[in-house]
């Protein structure tokens, strides 16, 4: 069983955002899966460097649909993102001063699926209709 399931519920009505949703959270799952098979470290630092730069190539294409449709709360938006990517760097450089630790990388597992999950439920599905209401779909 994967540890997080795409729901329909998630979808937020834009395409190509569940599509970068569903590999996130596709990625969140490998991560798991790799550290419950007892990956080395090697590839665990792997997977985890392709979420963060999935992260980051995600938050750059939702925030410039933004701008492109001037969404009035891009902004409110574009600080939820910063503030999740500087936790996730302080975490990934927890983890690279450790050398190291399962337990962080399970903290960042846990805290990016959270938060993901919350952010897509809260945030993303508001600019869902606003972009519907643009002829984005
Ligand atoms: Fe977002």
């Amino acid at each position: 069983m994967a540890y997080i399931d795409w729901k329909e519920s998630y979808s937020v009505g834009i395409k190509l955002m569940d599509e970068h949703h569903k590999k996130l959270i596709s990625i969140i799952n490998e991560l798991h899966e790799g550290i419950s098979s007892g990956d080395s470290e090697k590839a665990l630092r792997k997977t985890l460097s392709a979420l963060v730069d999935y992260t980051k190539y995600h938050f750059t294409a939702e925030e410039s649909l933004m701008t492109q449709y001037e969404y009035p709360e891009y902004s409110t938006h574009k600080e939820s993102h910063q503030k999740l990517l500087k936790a996730l760097s302080d975490l990934q450089h927890q983890y690279e001063e450790k050398k190291g630790g399962l337990t962080i990388i399970l903290k960042i597992e846990n805290f990016l699926s959270n938060w993901l999950i919350n952010h897509i439920l809260e945030s993303d599905k508001k600019y869902g209709p606003y972009l519907n209401s643009k002829g984005v779909i």
